[in-house]
């Protein structure tokens, strides 16, 4: 008895260790590692629902993108399952922001993000809670993807929808300030 609760103990102190990578994640890192491939967001450190959830998206091909469709309707539920716990025991990256060389346009990105409460969701440092994701530091040019494909329907957004409302009410200069803000924030 001693014995099992110190064992307990001691698992209760280890420090959250990465899963083990399942085979199936091994395609994933050319484009998802370290080096992104263009248009590929980093997803380590995204919830295990937020991943499964967009693989089943381009799965079903809800979420419309050639390369992740392709990659997804090779994917058991046992894999997505997988895939979303490995990928969420691994730290979010700690990337710095890029070098910020408009600031007027990052003010506006700010001012923009007020007046639609993106934060009351996201989070104050945007680091996600809940079924809303990470979006700090994410790269720009996939932030405005992401926006204007909610915006148009070509993805569907969990939450109730959540996404697709707010973003049916931005205009492009409103998503162009809105992901070089949430790209640059420090
Ligand atoms: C050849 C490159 C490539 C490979 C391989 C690849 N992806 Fe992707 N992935 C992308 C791109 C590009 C996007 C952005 C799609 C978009 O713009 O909607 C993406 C998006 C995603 C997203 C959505 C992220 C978000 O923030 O919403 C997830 C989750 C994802 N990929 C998981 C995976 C997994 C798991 C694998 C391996 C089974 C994988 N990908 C393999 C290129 C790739
Ligand atoms: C009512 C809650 C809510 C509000 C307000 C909200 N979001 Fe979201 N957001 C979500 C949820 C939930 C998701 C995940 C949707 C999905 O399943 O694709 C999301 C996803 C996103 C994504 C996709 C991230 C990725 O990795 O692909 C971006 C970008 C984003 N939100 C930006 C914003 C911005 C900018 C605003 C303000 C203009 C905003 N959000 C306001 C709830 C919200």
């Amino acid at each position: 008895m001693r014995v099992a609760l110190g064992l307990l103990t001691l698992l209760a102190v280890a420090p959250a260790r990465a899963a083990e990578a399942p085979e199936v994640a091994q395609a994933c890192l050319a484009c998802h590692g370290e080096a992104l491939a263009e248009g590929a967001p980093p997803i380590a450190g995204h919830s295990s629902n937020y991943i499964q959830l967009q693989l089943v998206f381009f799965r079903a091909g809800r979420r419309k993108n050639e390369i992740m469709q392709g990659v997804a309707e090779g994917l058991s539920d046992n894999d997505i399952r997988a895939l979303g716990k490995y990928f969420a025991s691994l730290p979010v990256p700690d990337a710095k922001p890029p070098a910020d060389t408009r600031a007027e346009l990052t003010r506006t990105g700010e001012a923009t993000a007020a007046r639609h409460r993106c934060a009351a969701c996201h989070g104050d440092a945007y680091l996600g809670i809940q079924a809303a994701p990470r979006v700090a530091r994410l790269p720009e040019a996939y932030l405005a993807k992401a926006l204007t494909d909610y915006r148009a329907g070509t993805r569907p957004s969990s939450g109730g929808a959540a996404m697709t409302e707010v973003a049916g009410a931005l205009s492009d200069a409103d998503i162009t300030a809105l992901a070089h803000y949430l790209a640059v924030l420090p």
